[in-house]
């Protein structure tokens, strides 16, 4: 159903209110868009800045369907939405992008890892478990320590869990919620491939980044990923685009992968878990490509040609800021680091602060990896804490 706005331009509607959100209606601005949202609540970092806000459950069918007829096309800015809901939504016609089938490999880790096998793509031994038996059962063949992850809602490393032991196994089966138990990778470093795919079926890659994570939490994202070889990026790229493609993925799709090494020393992939939404991965994408992942996931969602994807700089580091007990003052922070380093950029998210929050990001752009990454992680770890890194020594 064409569902038009100013200048005649569809309306895109996004399910949920997050940074997310949030920068995808920055994107809309400027392509005459401007971006509907269903927020959970009114001070959600996307309901404070976009103009068409509905505050409403993405747990109910009738809240999502009145949203949905708004807008020409619904996409997502989480993966939270139930699965039978949006089975729902598209039986009566509702257009929603990417579509449930595609989704349910970003919903739910367990249905991802078995398809994924299927499709003989490379992933960590894995085994779906019920019980601490199951799991006992399960390091028979990969060891103690072994990995344990809910099947649906975790992120930013809430809902994984390393256990040593059948003790610290069953308290995480104590949970009570669907699980899959995991080799304890060994891995040399983490990976993402982000791609779009419309429709059409265009697909659009940027070039594979390494991304850091500590405490289960992306801190850091690095493009290109440093000294990946080519032979290995081609193949990340080519592996997203092709499961873009099998899954039937519509808009943005990032892939995490695992950097490997064999015993014989041959570097090699496992994909660890897919998204399929903008992602923070490709937020370096904003300044740091000719077309944001923002950008690119709107016109993927109207089939819209895909935008170029080459870097404006030769390397581009993106460090997460994350909150603390408070938001220090964040005022006179900014006017330091502006005048300390104009060439950074940074991104808030108008979210509250909370310790280990995602509540902003900063990007640096440059020739030199070891200098544009240093610039990165001082600007965020000033706006973190007020303190530069000669005032941490000693
Ligand atoms: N099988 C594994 N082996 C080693 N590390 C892992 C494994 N699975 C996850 N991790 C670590 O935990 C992080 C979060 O896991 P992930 O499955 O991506 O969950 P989330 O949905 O929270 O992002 C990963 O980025 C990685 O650092
Ligand atoms: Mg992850």
């Amino acid at each position: 159903m064409a569902i038009r706005g100013a200048m005649g331009l569809p309306v895109v509607g996004m399910v949920g209110g997050g940074q997310l959100s949030r920068m995808t209606h920055q994107a809309s601005i400027s392509l005459g868009l401007s971006l509907k949202v269903l927020a959970d609540a009114t001070h959600d970092s996307a309901a404070l800045v976009a103009n068409g806000v509905t505050v409403g459950d993405h747990t109910s069918l009738d809240d999502l369907r009145a949203f949905a007829q708004g807008c020409e096309v619904v996409t997502f800015d989480h993966e939270h939405v139930p699965g039978g809901l949006l089975e729902a939504m598209e039986a009566e016609g509702l257009a929603i992008a990417p579509g449930s089938a595609a989704l349910r490999h970003a919903q739910d880790k367990i249905v991802m890892r078995e398809r994924l096998a299927a499709m003989g793509v490379p992933v960590p031994p894995f085994c779906p478990v019920a019980t601490v038996r199951d799991v006992e059962g399960f390091a028979q063949h990969v060891g103690w320590p072994l990995v344990l992850k809910s099947a649906t809602g975790g992120y930013d490393g809430k809902g994984v869990w390393v256990v040593r032991d059948a003790t610290e196994a069953a308290e995480v089966v104590g949970f009570g919620v669907r699980l899959v138990a995991e080799q304890l990778v060994s891995l040399r470093r983490e990976l993402a491939a982000v791609v779009a795919r419309s429709p059409y079926g265009q697909g659009a890659a940027w070039p594979v980044v390494e991304t850091v994570q500590s405490d289960g939490i992306c801190v850091e994202v690095v493009a290109p990923a440093p000294g990946l070889s080519e032979e290995l990026a081609l193949e990340a790229q080519e592996l997203a685009l092709r499961l873009a493609d099998e899954l039937g993925v519509v808009g943005v799709l990032a892939v995490e992968l695992f950097e490997v090494v064999s015993p014989e020393g041959v570097p090699g992939l496992l994909v660890n878990e897919l998204a399929m939404r903008p992602h923070n991965s490709a937020h370096w994408t904003i300044e740091g490509a000719r077309t944001s992942q923002f950008e690119q996931h709107l016109r993927a969602v109207l089939d819209w040609p895909m935008g170029e994807t080459a870097m404006t700089a030769p390397v581009v580091v993106m460090a997460n800021l994350l909150g603390r007990d408070d938001d220090g003052d964040l005022d006179r922070r900014l006017h330091m680091l502006f005048g300390r380093d104009p060439g950074l950029k940074v991104h808030l998210y108008g979210k509250t602060v909370r310790p280990g929050r995602k509540i902003g990001h900063v990007t640096a752009l440059g020739d030199d990896l070891e200098v544009v990454r240093r610039r990165a992680r001082t600007g965020a770890d000033y706006l973190r804490d007020g303190l530069w890194p000669e005032d941490r020594r000693g």
